[in-house]
């Protein structure tokens, strides 16, 4: 943690703390009308106008950093100071707040923001530098903002770790650890005991792996029976070699994180619990290695999942929504009141909205609406994407009742999303998330690598329909 809260809210900044003023634009030309010439003319010299991520430092007499000004997106934007952890000298900060003329910043999205600008991916490369470290004054909204970061980061990790080191049995400690931290239960069902469970679409896909990364279903549960039951749903496929239907090698590069959706998963579940919310959680994530081997499922073969309906594998590589078909019926038989799942599932989904915006599939037009406003408001955006009827014809399957890929190459996402339909009974709320869970370039607080997306909307989402935690 690179932000510290103070020990109480008028604790006196620590010595040698540089106060940091953040800045809009528009606030920085008032300001700086009343500061003192000197320091007025060093901003014109250094260009500094306020513009966001853009920071100077201040010298004081003796030569040591006497102040920073920082241009913001927003006093309430998830990424205000993220570019300040990694690019001010190390040391100690504490927000100015509007002392000469500086914006007062919220206090989640500064402990956010800071927390995300200084994380980086360390398991096997020491950080180029130490990130500078904040000092916030102690208060439930940054003590959110720490806690929704600390959920980040760890979906962020979680992707980020190859699949040498994150394959079923890893992703399972990683859920079982959050469970004892919360107090859940955790239970995980291994190997051949998913065929007697019910599960034989999860182990049809995970069976070709590694007795190491056997494929799995492993579930947390928390919460009071009085609360309703909100259900996630996670595609944990360790690695995506693409199954005998072998994808290409620029194809297989990223598919360490198609357990993407695990990650993001369980990230939400982490901040459900940690705040407390009134509900009572199921995470369940199918935890497969898609790999090629003797016994590999086949394109052309034909299994019966937990639904009774039968389907046929068109393609190996659309795996994602056979390992889900089963849990999402799972699922729904415990009658959710809301069941969400994410899933790196489609490459159409990315060709469709590109890889910063996770595609949106809903029975509920208004719902859908809803969320994607709360989406950009929230700056953790998502698009709508239609379940469009017709189109199921296209996985309609000759000697089955569905296929897992499309007769046609179009419209990839919504193939993929009327195919796990199939498996929600009608009258089940459901959400489901098509994500990428991976950042292209690197932008303040966003470095290249693993993501977590959409969770600080799902999260708003869920306090809003069901009420706020007593964390
Ligand atoms: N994991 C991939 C989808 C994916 C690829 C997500 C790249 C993000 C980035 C999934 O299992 C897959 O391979 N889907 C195929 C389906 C096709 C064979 C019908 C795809 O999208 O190409
Ligand atoms: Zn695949
Ligand atoms: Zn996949």
């Amino acid at each position: 943690m690179t932000v510290e809260l103070a020990k109480t809210a008028r604790s006196a900044p620590a010595r040698g703390s540089v106060p940091v003023h953040a800045v809009d634009r528009t606030g920085f030309a008032q300001a700086a009308a009343r500061l003192p010439a000197a320091t007025a003319n060093w901003f014109r010299s250094v260009g500094f106008e306020g513009a966001p991520d853009s920071h100077v430092l201040v010298p004081g007499p003796d030569g040591q950093v006497q102040a920073v000004w920082a241009g913001v997106l927003g006093a309430a934007h998830p990424w205000a100071l993220a570019a300040l952890p990694r690019s001010l000298p190390v040391g100690r900060y504490h927000l100015a707040g509007d002392k000469d003329g500086g914006l007062v910043l919220d206090a989640t999205a500064a402990a956010l923001s800071w927390e995300l600008g200084s994380y980086c991916f360390d398991l096997y490369k020491a950080p180029r530098r130490a990130a500078a470290q904040l000092t916030l004054a102690p208060s439930a909204a940054a003590r959110r903002g720490l806690l929704v970061a600390a959920a980040l980061a760890s979906t962020r990790d979680l992707v980020n770790t190859p699949a040498e080191h994150m394959g079923p049995a890893q992703l399972a400690r990683a859920v079982q650890m959050v469970a004892r931290q919360h107090g859940a239960t955790f239970k995980q069902t291994v190997g051949d005991k998913l065929l007697k469970a019910g599960f034989p679409a999860v182990h049809a896909v995970g069976r070709a792996a590694d007795a190491a990364c056997a494929p799995r279903l492993i579930e947390l549960n928390w919460g009071q029976t009085r609360h309703p039951l909100v259900t996630l749903v996670g595609k944990g496929v360790c690695f995506d070699s693409g199954g005998l239907d072998i994808k290409s090698a620029d194809g297989m590069r990223l598919m360490k994180k198609d357990m993407g959706g695990a990650a993001n998963a369980l990230g939400l579940a982490q901040m459900i619990m940690a705040l407390n919310l009134p509900v009572r959680l199921q995470l369940l994530i199918p935890a497969v290695e898609n790999a090629i081997a003797g016994n590999a499922f086949r394109p052309g073969d034909v299994f019966k999942t937990r639904k009774g309906l039968h389907i046929e594998i068109g393609n190996t590589d659309a795996e994602g929504r056979v390992i889900l078909c089963d849990v999402l019926a799972y699922g729904a038989e415990h009658k959710p009141a809301l069941m969400i799942d994410l899933a790196t599932l489609t490459g159409a989904a990315r060709v469709a909205l590109g890889p910063q915006l996770p595609a949106l599939f809903c029975r509920d037009t208004a719902v859908a609406r809803a969320l994607v406003d709360q989406g950009m408001a929230l700056h953790d955006p998502l698009w709508h994407m239609p379940l469009w009827a017709p189109y199921h014809a296209s996985i309609e399957s000759d000697i089955a009742d569905i296929v897992n890929t499309g007769s046609s190459p179009m419209a990839g996402a919504v193939t993929a999303a009327l195919f796990l339909d199939d498996f929600v009974p009608a009258g089940q709320d459901w959400l489901h998330i098509d994500l990428y869970a991976w950042n292209q370039g690197s932008r303040p607080g966003r470095p290249a690598g693993g993501e977590a997306q959409t969770l600080r909307t799902l999260l708003a989402y869920l306090e809003q329909r069901f009420g706020a935690g007593g964390a």
